[in-house]
């Protein structure tokens, strides 16, 4: 169990140093995943140990496949095979973590068991039926809570069927969890995707050896299939840096005067970088250098100066997918800017880890700034400088609630405290000690 803690953010001097931030949350999940769905061994460099991840693992053990941190650090699976998964004999407990919960419902809706899933308050509270719809056309059953919540148990196909499914909601992890499934069925899945979301599901399944085609239709819609019942081979796979923990000190070094800072290996796949070109448009001094490719992704060293001179934009709505879980950071640099930054298009925020329009919202305005929240978009009125702070920051067991504030108190007059801080080590459990290394003043209340 989580201590509750608090913590506050001090007003610091300009932020310096190199670093590297944790491992991509989404390419550490598939990982596991599926080096867990081949026959041998899979070694993992660079995984995220954050709770999420960890969830993961664990869900793959009681799937039937080994999972194990050696001592040099690395991560190793020895997988069970396509079809080869076997019927967890307790409940799987997903924790906070939404993708380890709708990717691994897809990948059991596939298999011929079932298994129930639980999860704490917060991904209690989000909606699964987007993934029970789908799955039920490929012939798995399911039991839940009013609308689609957890606790919720899969009866999974006996013989999966293969359908052509056109995505109502952006969802990566719809699309994945449908892909999955598709991997034990017969015949062509196929996802079709109007705006499109990270493909590190059809990027990893080719890095594994499995043929994933990607064609544009006549609408401009993206169609995803992948033919079922092929054989995921054993490979290595290294985890770039996460670009969206990455945001957090880029935000951080772009709103404080005089900043510079490196962050090392980041992932680059351009379905994940529209928090960078947004912070550029905005007059934010920001680098990419020693572009690389690493497992199959895009990788480089952002550099980041701070200007403490950023302008208001207007986010273009087709960019949303691609910063989908950056816009409280995103936020933060708005209520810094001069002008006025109109974000529309963010139904989805609505439903992470929690009503994240509202909780950037409540606390933006409880720290001095003009904002207008709308169903699905948010304005907020900059004057150019940072806001007055001082408020306690309710984080609502989000942790990108709870880092954005904590980033924005580095620069107002008045400390920011949340008032807990424990859902940070979902996604970057280092994240306090590697912003205070960069200069921060992050402590305990
Ligand atoms: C993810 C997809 C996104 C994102 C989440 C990770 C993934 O969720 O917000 O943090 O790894 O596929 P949605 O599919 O709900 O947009």
């Amino acid at each position: 169990m989580n201590e509750i803690h608090a913590l506050t953010a001090k007003k610091s001097a300009a932020l310096s140093g190199i670093t590297k931030v944790p491992g991509d949350k989404s390419i550490s999940h598939r990982a596991l995943m599926f080096g867990a769905l081949t026959i041998g061994e899979t070694i993992i460099s660079g995984l995220l140990e954050g709770e999420d991840v960890l969830h993961t693992a664990e869900a793959m053990k009681a799937l039937g496949a080994k999972v194990e941190k050696c001592p040099d650090g690395l991560w190793r699976t020895y997988g069970v095979g396509i079809g080869g998964l076997k019927q967890p004999e307790t409940a799987l407990e997903m924790g906070n973590s939404g993708t380890s919960t709708r990717l691994l419902i897809g990948l059991v809706a596939g298999h011929n068991i079932s298994a129930t899933f639980t999860g704490d308050a917060s991904l209690s509270k989000r909606p699964m039926q987007r993934v029970i719809t789908p799955l039920e056309m490929m012939g798995a059953n399911f039991e839940s809570r009013e609308g689609g919540r957890l606790p919720l148990t899969v009866i999974g196909a006996d013989d999966a069927l293969n359908i052509e499914y056109r995505l109502p909601v952006a969802s990566a992890q719809v699309k994945s969890a449908i892909l999955l499934a598709g991997l034990n069925a017969a015949g062509r899945t196929t996802v079709i995707e109007e705006k499109p979301t990270r493909d590190h599901t059809e990027n990893m399944l080719m890095h594994f050896g499995v043929e994933v085609v990607t064609e544009e239709l006549e609408d401009g819609a993206l169609a995803v299939s992948v033919i079922g019942h092929q054989e995921l081979q054993p490979c290595a796979v290294d985890v770039p840096g996460d670009p969206s923990s990455a945001a957090f000190p880029a935000v951080a070094a772009a709103i404080t005067e005089g900043s510079s800072i490196q962050l090392s290996g980041i992932g680059m796949n351009p379905r994940r970088t529209g928090i960078f070109d947004c912070l550029r448009e905005m007059g934010a001094d920001i680098t990419f250098k020693h572009e690389r490719i690493e497992g199959g992704e895009k990788v480089a060293d952002v550099f980041i100066k701070g200007t403490g001179k950023l302008k208001g934009i207007t986010v273009p709505e087709a960019r949303v997918p691609s910063m989908i879980d950056e816009f409280p950071v995103f936020a933060m640099a708005a209520s810094c800017a001069e002008g006025t930054t109109i974000m529309t298009g963010l139904e989805e925020l609505r439903v992470k880890e929690s009503d994240r329009l509202l909780m950037v919202a409540n606390g933006l305005k409880a720290c001095g700034v003009n904002l207008e929240m709308g169903e699905d978009s948010l304005t907020i009125h900059g004057t150019g400088k940072a806001p007055k702070g001082g408020a306690l920051i309710e984080t609502a067991l989000d942790h990108r609630i709870a880092m954005a504030f904590l980033v924005l108190g580095g620069v107002t007059d008045e400390a920011i405290q949340i008032d807990d801080a424990a859902p940070i080590r979902t996604s970057f459990p280092n994240f306090v000690d590697l912003m205070n290394d960069l200069g921060c003043a992050i402590m305990k209340v």
